[in-house]
């Protein structure tokens, strides 16, 4: 039986994780599964599929989860070091499905113990790429990317040699705010933001969408995880979301990844990889679509695009920096403290002063020196916030 753990289990990406899992559960042996606030779906998940451990984010939900899993024989613990000890567990695989920064110290423990990392949580790369790629290099990791695009990616790259590729194209659906005016951005809520034409996704990842931050984070993740240069990276805004990326050759042939918006795809393509299994996803009918739209992105509109830009050329902790800004900022105009736009403007100022103000920027890249990076760029935008009130 294969040994697998999934953190970040009770949200989108690991609930489609469970959906696959639950299609074939003799096959697995569940190591750990991890969650946040939902405790009443990681018990239920952790009791239906004998999970070794159940472990929570949150300290004062431990009494809860013990309580909810009374009788089960799951262990339970809480709290960011549990996390990580439930980690360094033996697994064969282990999604990386925590949304934000805090994926990435479990997401390194599971690499130190020689797992292959399905990695769902983009921020892992964009925060610690060269740290996250070394420690797997170290202790002969694997990571497989869950990312619609770089699966994509991955997939087109399948028998070709990296040095014949010209060029790395990802599409971006254009998020809930595609056709509306630019005008009207400013106005922009936090429901509107969160609705999403194509996929069914977390909430944060969704507004990322809107505001093409998720596509930024996955630029420079697609840096970060095929070691192209920032100019081999390309954007394209696709509205139906069927063409997932494209990888042109120096013969000038281009590779298309196609299929319905579904993230079990790419979950399964990654839980069987070096195989392909039949995925209980919808099957294209190219006819019935009728047409595949492709629009230059407007970087007016969507700043976060020239933002990763910057992100890539500065290089150092810029990704820690930007990812945290970006964090902080959806964090304050969820709490509708900010504006839609504000947030880009916000995460623009922190990485000035990062530069006019704090050598950590260039600091060498231990995962102590990117929680300090992240700590103070969310203080700033917590500071900015605050200003703007006063
Ligand atoms: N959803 C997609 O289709 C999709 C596609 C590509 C990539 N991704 C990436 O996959 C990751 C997960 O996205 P998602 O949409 O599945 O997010 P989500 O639905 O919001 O789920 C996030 C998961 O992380 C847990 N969590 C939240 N805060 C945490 C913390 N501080 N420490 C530990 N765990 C925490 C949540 O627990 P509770 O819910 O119990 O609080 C939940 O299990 C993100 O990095 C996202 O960018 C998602």
């Amino acid at each position: 039986m294969r040994k697998i753990s999934i953190f970040g289990a009770t949200g989108s990406i690991g609930q489609n994780t469970i959906d696959l899992i639950n299609r074939n559960p003799e096959a697995y042996d569940i190591v750990a599964l991890t969650g946040g606030a939902n405790i009443e779906r990681l018990a239920q998940d952790a009791r239906r599929l004998n999970a070794g451990i159940a472990v929570t984010a949150h300290e004062d939900k431990l009494d809860d989860l013990r309580a909810a899993l009374d009788g089960s024989g799951v262990e339970v613990a809480a709290g960011a070091t549990a996390l990580i000890e439930a980690a360094a567990r033996k697994s064969d695989w282990v999604m990386s499905a925590i949304v934000g920064a805090a994926g990435l110290p479990p997401g390194l423990e599971a690499l130190k113990q020689g797992a292959t990392l399905a990695l769902a949580n983009k921020e892992t790369l964009v925060c610690a790429g060269s740290l996250v790629m070394q420690t797997a290099q170290n202790h002969n990791a694997r990571l497989l990317p869950v990312d619609s695009e770089h699966s994509a990616v991955f997939q087109a790259l399948v028998g070709e040699d990296m040095a014949t590729v010209e060029r790395i194209v990802i599409t971006a659906s254009g998020g809930a705010f595609r056709d509306w005016p630019i005008a009207d951005l400013a106005g922009a809520t936090v429901e509107q933001a969160s609705s999403h034409p194509n996929w069914n996704m977390g909430q944060r990842i969704t507004i990322d969408s809107a505001s093409m931050f998720n596509k930024a984070l996955e630029v420079i993740e697609t840096k970060e995880f095929f070691g192209v240069s920032p100019d081999q990276i390309e954007v394209v805004v696709h509205p139906e979301s069927i063409v997932h990326a494209l990888v042109g050759f120096d013969d000038g042939a281009v590779m298309a990844h196609m299929g319905a918006p579904d993230m079990r795809h790419a979950i399964g393509y990654a839980l069987h990889w070096p195989d392909r299994r039949h995925l209980p996803v919808d099957r294209l009918n190219l006819a019935k679509l009728g047409q595949l739209r492709f629009i230059e992105p407007d970087e007016t509109r969507y700043p976060a695009l020239s933002l990763a830009r910057q992100v890539m050329e500065r290089g150092g902790l810029a990704g820690a920096v930007f990812n945290a800004a970006k964090e902080r900022a959806l964090d304050h105009f969820i709490a509708r403290h900010i504006g839609f736009l504000a947030m880009a403007d916000m995460v623009a100022a922190v990485l000035d002063r990062f530069d006019a103000e704090n050598g950590l920027i260039d600091a060498p890249m231990t995962l102590d020196n990117i929680q300090q990076t992240d700590h103070l760029a969310r203080k700033w935008v917590d500071e900015a916030v605050t200003q703007r009130a006063g």
